[in-house]
């Protein structure tokens, strides 16, 4: 299995994602400093990975303090909360375990050191392991959804390598082909990252799921030419209304779904979903560096100069969505209704 990331005695360990698919190679951060540089240098991506990600930063700044008690530790824990919440702003899940580390602080902040120390990193854990099963019930949901055979297109990377393993949108993909379907998948390519290419090609090879990566401007053509029967994509941040904020580029197939009447399903855990951001026209998206789109391959890819837009995520318009598929069970529209009777259900629901 693949670990994207995960606690050891000597730090938070990451596959360094920025070198796949040419280099497996692995990263430990000793500080909360590097975890947050390696959460904005996107060494760690997806939302998922994102969000355990700072948790275990916080708790390995925590583990590193010097307090003495729980009140000195307070502006320390504040201080790396702030440090991890200013990394990357668009995927919800970073605030939601950067909200549950602190809501753990607040209950446990007049105990010994020692203790808020290990409490905090046992959170963190606990998260990690919540995200794989709250993938693979998500899966076991969304594999219903999934055709019999044929194709089915995905864009970013919203697999293993997205989250602390089995993926959402590859998750559900992955529990589809368990159950038997025969599934071929089109990777979009997912400009200007490569995340489709370099990563969601690189896990489902490694798991010997049949897969052809496809330039982000083919998939109309493979959606007229009847290659596709489903989609399945990631979000990083569901508003209430169901208006989902996915890796730039997902807007477009979505509406390209549309007019080819191919069901365009989301695949997102809870701390995904946002109940307290109406729409999506609220949603803070991500802008990064120019050279991700000047440049490829480190060569000038455009004349010096010109101007440049590079927007991380895009938001797709509820009514473009088929379902969502959650790790509590699938929602359709209206999604606010949905969602919000799902999100007040116990969470003993998640093991069936
Ligand atoms: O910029 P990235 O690579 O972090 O963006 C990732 C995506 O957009 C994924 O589709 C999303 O986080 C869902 S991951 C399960």
């Amino acid at each position: 299995m693949i670990q994207t990331l995960e606690w050891t005695d000597s730090g938070v360990r990451f596959i360094d994602q920025t070198k796949l698919p040419t280099e497996e190679t692995y990263v430990t951060c000793k500080t909360h400093e590097q975890v947050a540089d390696v959460i904005r240098n996107m060494v760690v991506r997806g939302a998922p990975a994102i969000g355990v990600a700072a948790a275990m930063g916080i708790a390995l700044g925590m583990k590193n303090s010097k307090a003495a008690t729980g009140a000195e530790l307070k502006p320390q824990f504040d201080q790396i909360c702030d440090v991890m919440g200013k990394t990357r702003p668009t995927a919800v899940n970073l605030f939601w375990a950067i909200r549950r580390m602190q809501d753990k602080f607040e209950y446990l902040r007049m105990r010994p050191v020692p203790q808020i120390k290990q409490a905090l990193i046992e959170e963190a854990q606990r998260m990690h392991a919540e995200d794989i099963a709250a993938n693979q019930a998500m899966g076991r949901h969304g594999a219903t959804l999934m055709p019999a055979s044929g194709g089915v297109l995905t864009h970013c990377n919203a697999g293993a390598l997205a989250t602390c393993g089995y993926g959402t949108a590859l998750g559900v993909i992955r529990a589809a082909i368990e159950q038997g379907k025969k599934i071929h998948v089109y990777a979009d390519e997912t400009r200007p990252f490569l995340q489709g290419s370099r990563l969601t090609a690189w896990e489902l090879m490694k798991d010997g799921i049949p897969t052809t990566v496809i330039s982000d401007n083919m998939a109309g053509a493979m959606m007229n030419q009847g290659k596709i029967g489903a989609i399945v994509v990631g979000a990083d941040r569901i508003a209430a209304n169901g208006d989902v904020a996915n890796k730039i580029g997902t807007y477009t197939v979505a509406v390209l779904a549309k007019e080819h009447s191919i069901p365009f399903y989301v695949a997102a855990p809870f701390s995904t979903i946002d109940l307290d951001t109406p729409d999506g026209s609220k949603i803070p998206i991500e802008q990064r560096n120019p050279r991700e789109v000047t440049h490829f391959a480190g060569k000038a890819v455009t004349p010096e100069g010109v101007e440049i837009e590079n927007p991380a995520f895009d938001v797709t318009p509820a009514r473009f969505v088929t379902a969502i598929i959650t790790e509590r069970g699938i929602v359709r529209a209206p999604y606010e209704e949905g969602l919000r009777k799902l999100s007040e259900e116990p969470a003993a629901a998640l093991s069936t």
